[in-house]
């Protein structure tokens, strides 16, 4: 049996830079900071400081700088989503989400008692009429959908689309939650939906894949100031979600200095190079995605289960289009391969491998 290598986790891939910036951020933290008096503190919603940190850091992807005040932190994605899931969905409503989505979504549903329905897509993510459809059918109060560089598709929305879904979510009355897990790869990328429809959208741009993910930190950027005070009142006294002093500080110090833009801009570079070794080894017809940490892989002839299983027969391990279906469909077409969680040489070795595996499937 040959060494099984692992191509299921999306994390930021291992750079030199990530241990030199965070060695640097904590010695200039040491002697710029108070510890006996920050750690004293809640951080509720992130410091001051801490919430400007955070407009500076997103305004590598949106151009312009976010009020501070539409910001808070949390302790990352699944975090951000079990707390605004908490305050924008009822007990026993209904999320739209879409046909292939995040897996611990469901899980967050699960513990708030949320019914998820799935919205069709295609290669340009949600369908405008299934979208409407459903809309209409389930009356739903929130729509949560990964738009750039979707999990697991890897499928990156185009302007138009994410206008339609936009408009279509005003004329229903429903909320759109934007997880922009990856939102910081791609080197281009439409505005977020937050940006084309910020009244009704809270965008979560968690930082465990362009940073880190031992951070637990994400980016929560609200429709207003006073929509994101009123929407969290009812859990201001939950710490859950209030962001821990430690990281928060590190993460503030290491955006003020600049170190956190260009790492995540080396996050960025690693991609595209990893995307071009896919784009090298990978049967073309077959592949989509070429902006972020993960790709698609898509056989008509063989369902995505089947391919998962001829690759672990060869010692890969990928995930399955079934793991990201709400109803577990084990005939769904695709597979996800992350392109970020190994060296380049394992992963060299390990789209071989699957591209062989491939192969001999089509060829039956
Ligand atoms: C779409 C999506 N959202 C959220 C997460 C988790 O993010 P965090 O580590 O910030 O909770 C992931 C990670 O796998 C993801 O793919």
């Amino acid at each position: 049996m040959q060494k099984p290598i692992d191509l299921r986790r999306v994390t930021s891939p291992l750079l030199p830079e990530i241990d030199e910036g965070v060695a640097r951020a904590l010695s200039g933290l040491q002697q710029s900071w108070q510890p006996s008096a920050e750690l004293r503190q809640h951080r509720r919603f992130g410091t001051e400081r801490d919430r400007r940190a955070a407009s500076t850091f997103l305004g590598m992807r949106y151009g312009d700088l976010i009020d501070p005040d539409r910001i808070l932190l949390a302790n990352g994605t699944q975090n951000a989503l079990l707390l605004l899931l908490s305050a924008l969905g009822h007990r026993g409503g209904t999320v739209l989400v879409e046909a292939m989505t995040y897996r611990q979504i469901r899980d967050v549903a699960a513990m708030l008692g949320l019914h998820l329905v799935s919205v069709t897509l295609d290669e340009d993510g949600l369908v405008p009429d299934a979208l409407e459809a459903a809309c209409r059918l389930h009356r739903p109060s929130v729509l949560y959908c990964i738009p750039t560089v979707q999990n697991p598709s890897a499928s990156i929305m185009s302007a138009e689309r994410r206008g339609i879904v936009a408009n279509i979510a005003r004329r229903y009355g429903v909320v759109i939650i934007e997880d922009e897990a990856q939102g910081l790869i791609p080197g281009h990328a439409p505005p977020p939906i937050g940006s084309i429809a910020p009244e009704i959208t809270w965008t979560v741009t968690g930082l465990s894949k362009c940073l880190a993910v031992g951070l637990r930190i994400a980016y929560v950027v609200a429709p207003s100031a006073a929509v994101l005070r009123d929407t969290i009142a009812p859990f201001e006294a939950m710490a859950f979600w209030y962001v821990s002093g430690v990281s928060a500080a590190l993460l503030s110090h290491h955006v003020e200095s600049g170190a956190a833009v260009e790492l995540a801009k080396a996050v960025r570079r690693e991609a595209s190079d990893r995307q071009a070794i896919a784009a090298g080894l990978l049967p073309s017809g077959m592949l989509k995605g070429g902006q972020g940490l993960h790709v698609w892989l898509s056989d008509p002839g063989a369902s995505g289960d089947r391919a998962r299983a001829a690759a672990f027969n060869a010692s890969v391990l990928v995930r399955s289009a079934s793991e990201y279906a709400l109803d577990g469909d084990r005939d769904l077409s695709g597979i996800r391969v992350s392109l970020a969680d190994v060296s380049r040489d394992e992963l060299a070795d390990g789209l071989h491998r699957i591209s062989d595996v491939l192969g001999r499937l089509s060829d039956r």
